[in-house]
C-alpha cells in the first residue's frame, strides 16, 4: 500500500475509533486544532505518564513544574519571540490564499525529487533485475538535467533563508521557478512578509488599563524564569534539571498532516542547568538518553535517526532532533539543544533581577548553561499511532487491522467478555472486572460475536481480551487471548493480575532505560 494510503487510512482509524476528532466539527472544523476522544486521551495521558516518570521519578535531580500559560508580556521579548518568532509569508493576489514562502520553495524542491523517482521507477520495471539504479541516476540525462536544477534550487534557497532571510530574493525564487498558487493557478503574488506565530490577546477590562499578553508558544520560558525559585525552594545543586508538560499555542499557517503540525499542542520539556563548559558533554549524554526512551517502545532501531543542525541559532551551540519514519518520511517528534546561558542572561538583562546561580562548591556565582530537550505530545501521539497501525491477512482470507500498541501505552489493557450474555456469565464477567479496575484499565464488552468483540479491541489496541464461558464457573479459569499473537491459553482468574499487570504497566518501560 502506498504511503499515502497508509497515512489516510490512519488519519480515518483515529476518527473512527475515539482516537483524535476535528476540533468544532460541527461547525466545520477549525484548522489544525484537534481534539482528543475517549481512547485518545487515555493514549495521550500514557505517554505523558511514561515521559514524566521517565524524567522525574528516575533522576533524582529532576523536578517538576507546572507554570501558567499567560506570562508577562516582556519574557517573549527577551526571549525573541516577539521580534524574531517569524514565518514568511506571501499571499495570491487572485485566490487571496496565504502560503509560507518557504514552504512553497521546499515543495517545489520536493517536486523535482518526485520527478527524479519517477524516472528512477519507469526504468527499474523496464530493466527488471538488470536495472542499476546507481549508474542510471548518474548518467540518464533527463534525471540529471532535473537533478541539477533541483540542486540549484535548494542552493539559491539555503543562502536565502541563512540571509535573515532575505525576503525579496524568496519572492524572487517564487516567481523565477514559476510557482503557481494552487488555488488559483495564477502566479500573481504579492511581496514576502514576515508574520509572527504568537497568538495574542488582551488582559484587564478597560481599553485603557489593559496589556497585551501572549499564549506562549513554548513551555521552556516558564522553565527558565521559574528556575531559581526551584533552585532555592528545592535546594537543588548543579547539575539539575525542571520537567514541565503543558500546551502551547503557534499560529501555524501551514498546518498540515493532520495533528503533526497544529495551532494549539502539547509539550513536553526539560531544561537541564549545568556548569558552562560542561554543557557538551551533558548534551552528548541527553541525545542518548532520550533515543533510549524512544526505542524503549519497540518499534525498531530503524525507524529513528538523529538529524544533528548545521546551522545553529545564535545561541546555541549544538543542537539535534530525533526523527521518527512517519508514512511521510523522517520527521522530527524531538528536539535537543545546547541553548547556552542565552535565555537566562535575557531575562537577567530584562528583569533587571540577579538570577544567578551561587555554587556552594567553588563559591562562585555563575549563570548556568542549558541543555533542553522538547518533545512535543501530539508528534509522539502520531509516530506511535502510525508505528503500530497494521493490516495483516488473516488464514481465512479476512484482513484485520490491528494497532499494535506498546502494551504499556494502550488505552484499554484488558477487555473483558461473557461468551453470551445469559447463564451467569456477564455476572461473573462484571466481578472479574471489579477485582481488576483497580490495578490497570479494563472495558466490559458483551455485545456482538466474540470474533467482533476480538477486532474491536485490535483496533483500539487493547493487549488482552478474557473470554469468561460456562467452564469458568466451574473451574475458575478463562481464556486469555493476547493481540499479537491471538494465541489464547487458559488461566486461573486469581492469576490474571500478575500474569497481565507486569506486562501492561508503565514500569514495564521504564526498566529499560
Ligand atoms: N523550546 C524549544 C521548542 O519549542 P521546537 O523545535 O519549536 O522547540 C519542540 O518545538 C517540539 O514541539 C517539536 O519537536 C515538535 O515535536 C513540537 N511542535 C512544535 N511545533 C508544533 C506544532 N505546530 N504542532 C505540533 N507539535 C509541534
Amino acid at each position: 500500500m502506498a504511503q499515502e494510503d497508509v497515512f489516510k487510512k490512519l488519519v480515518s482509524h483515529c476518527k473512527e475509533y475515539g482516537f483524535v476528532f476535528p476540533s468544532s466539527e460541527i461547525y466545520d472544523g477549525l484548522g489544525a486544532v484537534y481534539d482528543y476522544g475517549q481512547n485518545g486521551v487515555e493514549l495521550k495521558n500514557n505517554i505523558k505518564q511514561y515521559w514524566w516518570q521517565s524524567m522525574v521519578m528516575l533522576h533524582d535531580n529532576i523536578v517538576g513544574l507546572d507554570s501558567a500559560i499567560f506570562m508577562h508580556p516582556t519574557i517573549w521579548k527577551a526571549s525573541g519571540h516577539v521580534d524574531a518568532f517569524n514565518d514568511p509569508l506571501i499571499d495570491n493576489r487572485d485566490s487571496k490564499k496565504r502560503y509560507r514562502a518557504d514552504v512553497l520553495i521546499e515543495d517545489q524542491i520536493a517536486r523535482y525529487d518526485e520527478k527524479i523517482a519517477k524516472e528512477v521507477a519507469k526504468a527499474a520495471k523496464k530493466y527488471g533485475d538488470a536495472f542499476n539504479e546507481q549508474e542510471f541516476r548518474s548518467t540518464n540525462a533527463r534525471v540529471l538535467e532535473h537533478q541539477a536544477k533541483r540542486d540549484a534550487l535548494h542552493e539559491r534557497y539555503t543562502k536565502a533563508m541563512n540571509a535573515g532571510p532575505d525576503l525579496n530574493e524568496l519572492r524572487q525564487i517564487i516567481l523565477d521557478e514559476e510557482i503557481v498558487c494552487p488555488i488559483s493557478g495564477t502566479k500573481n503574488w504579492t511581496e514576502v512578509r514576515q508574520f509572527n506565530l504568537m497568538f495574542s490577546t488582551e488582559m484587564g477590562s478597560t481599553a485603557d488599563g489593559s496589556m497585551k499578553v501572549y499564549l506562549r508558544p513554548e513551555t521552556a520560558q516558564g522553565i527558565f524564569v521559574n528556575y531559581l525559585n526551584v533552585q532555592k525552594t528545592g535546594r537543588m545543586k548543579i547539575p539539575f534539571g525542571i520537567a514541565q508538560i503543558g500546551k502551547a499555542f503557534r499560529n501555524e499557517i501551514v498546518a498540515r498532516q493532520f495533528i503533526f503540525r497544529m495551532r494549539e499542542f502539547e509539550q513536553m520539556e526539560m531544561q537541564f542547568f549545568v556548569k558552562p563548559g560542561t554543557e557538551l558533554e551533558w548534551f552528548k549524554r541527553w541525545k542518548e538518553t532520550r533515543l533510549k526512551w524512544h526505542k524503549a517502545l519497540g518499534f525498531g532501531d530503524n525507524h529513528y535517526r538523529f538529524h544533528d543542525h548545521e546551522k545553529l541559532a545564535h545561541y546555541a551551540n549544538a543542537a539535534t532532533d530525533i526523527e521518527f519514519l512517519m508514512p511521510f518520511g523522517f520527521k522530527e517528534v524531538e528536539g535537543i539543544h545546547s541553548r547556552t546561558n542565552f535565555d537566562l542572561s535575557q531575562h537577567e538583562k530584562f528583569s533587571g533581577k540577579n538570577i544567578k546561580y551561587f555554587d556552594p562548591e567553588t563559591n562562585e556565582n555563575y549563570t548556568p548553561y542549558v541543555i533542553e530537550t522538547s518533545i512535543g505530545v501530539d508528534r509522539m501521539f502520531l509516530s506511535i499511532m502510525s508505528g503500530s497501525y497494521c493490516e495483516e491477512k488473516l488464514e481465512n482470507g479476512e484482513t484485520r487491522v490491528v494497532l499494535k500498541l506498546p502494551a504499556a501505552l494502550a488505552p484499554v489493557k484488558l477487555a473483558i467478555m461473557p461468551l453470551v450474555k445469559k447463564d451467569g456469565l456477564p455476572e461473573k464477567a462484571r466481578e472479574i472486572m471489579d477485582g481488576l479496575k483497580f490495578h490497570f484499565n479494563c472495558q466490559y464488552d458483551e455485545k456482538d460475536s466474540i470474533g467482533k468483540r476480538y477486532r474491536r479491541q485490535d483496533a483500539i489496541g487493547t493487549p488482552y481480551c478474557v473470554t469468561v464461558d460456562h467452564e469458568t464457573l466451574q473451574t475458575g479459569c478463562v481464556t486469555l487471548r493476547d493481540r499479537d499473537t491471538m494465541r489464547q491459553e487458559r488461566v486461573p482468574v486469581n492469576e490474571l493480575q500478575s500474569v497481565i499487570g507486569d506486562r501492561v504497566n508503565i514500569t514495564s518501560l521504564l526498566k529499560k532505560l
